[in-house]
Order: structure tokens, then C-alpha cells, then sequence
């Protein structure tokens, strides 16, 4: 009978993609070194700025890791002790023992099968659910979805359900570095890119800011088609009322684009058979 060899699958194998960086890396230890900058320092403040740019977000504050950087996110959302945080359990223990390092408790909702992420319709039904109505859900304070493995969770849906309840959301994004880059590649390669029937479901701030750097980095390059039957003055909409967002995707839009207005009855199915 063949013998059975024994096969160690470790928990985490970083090597592939450290020996992509690895130059890039012991370059960056070299400078601190060099550098004797060992607290906070001109590295920090570069890659706070570098962080900011990459998410879109106003400004990034480095901390000792991503465990500490939740942990402070729920204090300084008023999390305490004796409250609950809906999270999932499919991610990095990080997320769910950062809850119980602010003195929570973690209440555990099912994911998504399509994204792996954070349902946010289970997580309605939870809170709707009355064995959940009970003592643990009164002190309900926050939803902490996660974007695992690179993968956004549906924010608009999740946070449609926080603000029906009156929870914070706070996002892990220890997983999703980046993830705004990934998706943008995918949107640059085609030589003709058609978005049909802009305006049909609202658009987030990650979304408005995929939209925005699509139109911007394909002009000249590439060509895009869009399609909406929402004129320019309704565009705010689209973008959940954000006239900075909306201005900001006008702006580009309307710079570079030629615009074809086409009246006349509509070949939908349902608008047909209403006729
Ligand atoms: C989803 C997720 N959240 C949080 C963390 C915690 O980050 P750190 O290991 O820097 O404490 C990780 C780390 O891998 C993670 O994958």
C-alpha cells in the first residue's frame, strides 16, 4: 500500500509576493536605517499621503497595525464595553477580536456566496430577527463588513441597512489595498467600453471614484460609450445627492465627451407593451 505523505499547508504564504517586492522592501528598511527616523518620520508622512491618494480618503493616519487601526476606529466610533458589532466570521481573526479588544462582542452574520463578503440582507433580517431584539441588539452600536480578499462588500446596500438602524459602519479594508487599481485595469484594456443605463442604480463614493478615474484615463486612449436616461440635471442623484462627486464626473465627462440626445418613444420591452 502506498505511503501517505504528510502535506504542510501553511496558514499564510507571503513568498510569491514578497519575492516580487523584495528589492522594493529592503530598499525601504535601508532608508529608515539610514535614516534613524524609527517613530513616525518623513516615511510615515509619505506613506499616509500615498495611502490617502490611493483611497480617496481625506487623510490616513499610520498606526501600529491593522489589529490596532480597528481597534481605534471602534473607540473613536463610541464603541464600549457592553456593546455588540455585527461583523462576519469569514476573515482574519483581527477583525473579529479588535470587537472584543474594545470591550464588544462580535455578532456573527452569514456572507454573501457571490462575494464572500458581508450580506447585507442577512444582516437585515438579523436585526429584524426577535431572538436578536433582545439585550444583545439594544446595545447593537456598529456594522464592521469586511473586503476580503480584495473584493469590495456592497456598501451601498450595507450601509442603506445601517442608517434604516441607526449603526455606524466601520470598514476593514486590511484586505483591499489597492482594490480601486485592480478593478480600474480591468476597465482600461477594452478598446471600446459601453456603460449602459448610468443612473439605473445608484452609485457610491467608490464607484463615483472608479467612474471618474475610467472616463479620465481612457480619454485619448481609448473610447467609451455611456448611456443614461437621466439628463445631466438629475445626475446628482445617481451619485446618492453628492453634488461634489456628481461635478467632478460632469466635469470630466462634459470635457471629453460629445453628447447625443435622443428623443423619441423607448424600445423597452415594458414600455412597449404599456404603449
Ligand atoms: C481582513 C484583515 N483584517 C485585519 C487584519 C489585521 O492586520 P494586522 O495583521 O496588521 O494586525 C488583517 C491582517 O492580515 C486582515 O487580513
Amino acid at each position: 500500500m502506498p505511503q501517505s505523505v504528510p502535506l504542510a499547508v501553511p496558514l499564510l504564504d507571503l513568498r510569491r509576493q514578497y519575492d516580487g517586492i523584495r528589492e522594493d522592501v529592503l530598499a525601504a528598511i535601508a532608508r529608515v536605517c539610514d535614516s534613524q527616523s524609527f517613530i513616525l518620520g518623513p516615511e510615515v508622512e509619505a506613506l499616509e499621503s500615498e495611502i490617502a491618494a490611493l483611497t480617496g480618503a481625506a487623510c490616513a493616519v499610520g498606526c501600529a497595525s491593522g489589529t490596532e487601526a480597528l481597534w481605534l476606529a471602534l473607540v473613536a466610533a463610541g464603541v464600549k464595553p457592553g456593546d455588540s458589532v455585527i461583523t462576519t466570521a469569514f476573515s482574519f481573526f483581527a477583525s473579529a477580536s479588535a470587537i472584543v479588544r474594545a470591550g464588544a462582542t462580535p455578532v456573527f452574520v452569514d456572507v454573501d456566496p457571490g462575494t464572500l463578503n458581508l450580506d447585507a440582507v442577512a444582516v437585515g433580517r438579523q436585526l429584524r430577527d426577535h431572538q436578536l431584539r433582545t439585550k444583545r441588539l439594544k446595545n447593537l452600536r456598529a456594522i464592521l463588513p469586511v473586503h476580503l480578499y480584495g473584493r469590495p462588500a456592497d456598501m451601498n446596500a450595507i450601509r442603506e441597512v445601517a442608517a434604516h438602524h441607526n449603526l455606524r459602519v466601520l470598514e476593514d479594508a486590511a484586505q483591499a489595498h489597492g482594490a480601486l487599481k485592480t478593478q480600474l485595469k480591468r476597465y482600461l484594456s477594452p478598446a471600446l467600453l459601453i456603460l449602459d443605463e448610468v443612473g439605473y442604480l445608484p452609485i457610491d463614493q467608490r464607484g463615483a471614484d472608479l467612474l471618474f478615474q475610467v472616463i479620465s484615463q481612457r480619454y485619448e486612449r481609448r473610447s467609451i460609450v455611456i448611456t443614461s436616461n437621466k439628463t445631466f440635471k438629475q445626475w446628482p442623484s445617481i451619485f446618492n445627492g453628492d453634488s461634489t462627486i456628481t461635478s467632478a464626473v460632469l466635469d470630466r465627462l462634459l470635457h471629453h465627451a460629445e453628447t447625443v440626445i435622443i428623443e423619441g418613444s423607448s424600445y423597452r420591452m415594458k414600455d412597449r407593451i404599456e404603449t
